[in-house]
């Protein structure tokens, strides 16, 4: 994730002072998307050229940065017509220094410079073939392909629009984007476009806004919708008539206008409350103060247009969605989350699985002695939800180790182990400690990590980017499934050549496929888990027992109530019940019961059994339709099946929901628990 933030007036003065104050406080808004740099590009005072300011780290930097350069950057333009493009980084791919930050350029006179959101999951290809064209790379990103391509293109269009400029490159593109381009080619136009990521236009006039649409026009020749077209029942465009000379539309009466781009409402919030939401492949373009959006091709059910939706949101509201904390918008984000931890490398049509940052290891990974999978707190709990499904595939001896443990006990390391370091941080001082010691071992290091740049990821051989977005909520929930994912990723990559093992990958690969959708489904719970969570707010302690794929579900829920609702919680393998914690069970111990159709369905239910013989109310989380299993339960909570390995990522979201209702209704400050940090960088 990233944040996109570009500004452009017209017939509005504004000094270029003003211009950047406004490009830095939005990216402010912006930098939960990401804060691993930032950047600017705006004209120059007679712009034939712009200046392009980037740094890493967070935005305040870059705020200093243009505070020092000020001499320089402040010359006042002579026009009323400025157009800036900014960007706050979430790393993805290459390290957060600034030549990895956006603004990219086309080349060092910045012909064409752009902001980009999302993963070019095909950029190598693009890569190479600007490469065959003379073009040399300064970057590390996928991003940089973009601006280079926009450049081929108008070397070989020179008459072509910056708007039809845009739409070749996004036709080239796979993955997904939120892109805002600037030109010197173009002084003071702005073209945006998303596939998959999020875009948004914000519209500021001094009077009120004369349509409350903007139409689309469509194909080659900018046709608008014809009325036949319009969906029914909605509102007609206000009668405009056509620009000739442009072939646009003036969708607004008023001539002065201000235009802001954002990947969310919160950072245009505070200067209007007209937007207009786009739509993947919608094209924008902003040229003489006139918008236009454009889309190549029409769909019988596309609208005829674009909807400017008044926002009746507070700052404070938007920058946590529709949520009131980050934590539940993470948990709900995890439909998404998981489909960008898989973009790129789960090719569901050929059913095949790359993983590009480790691919050239694998040969040597496919030899070695040992996995040994080493994190801690939830990460350290992904690996344990994932071993017996590595085990499986890899056919290896796997290895899960806490990782301040693994320290103390100075544990033997080979050269022909690989090690893997799991950490949404990448800076977790145990771990990280963990990595070197099997480093100095001559062990392969792989990193699994959630920040681009981060110590681990620097320090490992090769890893994976589990991309699941910043993570803010101090308890950590799309981080798990993210990491959780690319273990079994992982697991498929290593089996790929084994005929044996075709079924079983292909049904986990099935799996992967309709995850997305079985989590909204899980989602759905929500209020029935709030319930639960009004039921359970005064105990003193919440046990959560489970066995086999689940029992990583149990450690990672008990795990999540512990922290944020300082109630004791205890995640218990069900084969040890009866070696011991059966004696804390009796009719007021509340028992959570994880007890899923697989292959120990019938030892969970012996366990379940012996619950309920002494007296206890399990609180079962089944399969859907399981009435069988159902009826045992006291209160049951229903999770869509999948396959056995992945079922945890299923079980684990009705876990971090009651946490989380349970923690509001003991007043808990759910973003940051108490004693608690995001990023442990010490041991
Ligand atoms: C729990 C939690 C912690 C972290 C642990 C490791 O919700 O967030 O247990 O999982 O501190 O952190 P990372 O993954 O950053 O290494």
């Amino acid at each position: 994730m990233c944040g996109i933030f570009a500004y452009l007036n017209y017939l509005t003065p504004k000094k270029r002072k003003e211009i950047l104050e406004l490009l830095v406080k939005g990216l402010k808004r912006l930098e939960y998307r990401g804060y691993d740099s930032a950047g600017v590009a705006i004209d120059s005072f007679d712009s034939k050229d712009m200046s392009l300011i980037k740094r890493s780290g967070k935005v305040k930097l870059l705020e200093e940065e243009i505070k020092n350069r000020s001499s320089e950057l402040h010359v006042e333009n002579e026009n009323d017509n400025h157009c800036g493009i900014a960007h706050t980084r979430w790393a993805t791919h290459g390290i957060p220094n600034e030549v990895n930050s956006h603004p990219q350029r086309s080349d060092v006179h910045h012909s064409f410079v752009v902001v980009h959101n999302g993963i070019i999951t095909n950029y190598k290809e693009v890569k190479t073939f600007l490469e065959k064209k003379g073009y040399r790379f300064e970057s590390e990103t996928d991003t940089e392909v973009i601006a280079k391509l926009i450049h081929h293109l108008y070397n070989l269009h020179p008459n072509y629009s910056f708007r039809e400029l845009v739409e070749h490159v996004v036709q080239q593109l796979e993955g997904a984007f939120a892109l805002c381009f600037k030109s010197k080619h173009f002084p003071g136009e702005c073209v945006a476009t998303r596939r998959g990521s999020p875009l948004l236009i914000g519209i500021k006039t001094k009077s009120h806004l004369a349509t409350d649409h903007i139409p689309i026009l469509y194909g080659k020749d900018d046709t608008p919708a014809t009325p036949e077209h319009r969906p029914h029942g909605r509102p007609e465009f206000p009668v405009i008539p056509r620009n000739d000379s442009t072939s646009e539309f003036q969708p607004l009466e008023e001539k002065s206008v201000e235009y802001f781009f954002a990947s969310d409402a919160s950072a245009i919030i505070e200067h209007t409350n007209r937007v207009i939401y786009f739509e993947d492949d919608d094209v924008a373009a902003v040229k003489n103060g006139v918008l236009s959006i454009h889309r190549l091709r029409r769909n019988m059910d596309d609208p005829h247009a674009r909807e400017i939706t008044t926002l009746k949101m507070e700052l404070e509201e938007i920058m946590k969605g529709n949520y009131d904390y980050y934590m539940q918008k993470e948990i709900f984000e995890q439909p998404e989350s998981v489909v960008n931890t898989m973009r790129g490398r789960v090719y569901f049509d050929t059913r095949n699985v790359i993983l590009g940052g480790i691919k050239d290891y694998i040969p040597e990974i496919k030899r070695c002695r040992r996995l040994m999978l080493i994190g801690c707190g939830t990460s350290y709990h992904s690996a344990i939800a994932t071993r017996q499904l590595l085990e499986e595939l890899t056919e290896l001896p796997v290895m899960v180790e806490l990782a301040s443990d693994f320290l103390d006990r100075t544990t033997p390391v080979f050269r022909d182990d690989v090690c893997f370091f799991i950490s949404q941080s990448g800076e977790t001082a145990d771990t990280l400690m963990a990595l070197r010691y099997c480093k100095q071992r001559g062990a392969l290091i792989v990193g699994i990590t959630n920040t681009v740049g981060s110590s681990i990821c620097r320090e490992s051989h090769c890893g994976v980017h589990i991309n699941a977005g910043p993570e803010i909520g101090v308890a950590s929930t799309k981080a798990y499934t993210s990491q959780f994912i690319s273990l079994v990723m992982f697991a498929l990559v290593m089996s790929e050549d084994r005929i044996s093992l075709k079924t079983r990958r292909m049904e986990i690969i099935e799996g992967l496929k309709n995850l997305a959708e079985q989590i909204k489904e899980v989602l759905k719970l929500d209020s029935q888990v709030r319930a639960l969570a009004e039921d359970l707010y005064q105990q003193k302690s919440l046990l959560i027992m489970g066995r086999g794929f689940n029992f990583a579900t149990c450690l990672e829920g008990a795990l999540k109530v512990k922290e944020l609702t300082y109630m004791h919680s205890e995640g218990i393998m069900a084969g040890e019940l009866k070696h011991g914690p059966l004696a804390l069970v009796d009719d007021t111990m509340p028992v959570i019961m994880i007890v899923m159709r697989d292959g120990v369905y019938k030892k969970c239910m012996n366990a379940l059994q012996q619950v309920t013989a002494r007296e206890g109310r399990p609180i079962i989380v089944c399969e859907k339709g399981d009435n069988e299993t159902k009826n045992f339960a006291y209160k049951c909570l229903e999770v869509p099946k999948t396959v056995d390995c992945l079922q945890g990522i299923l079980t684990v979201i009705p876990m971090q929901l009651l946490s989380f209702h349970i923690a509001v209704l003991r007043k808990c400050n759910v973003d940051c628990p108490r004693n608690l940090a995001k990023s442990v960088t010490v041991e």
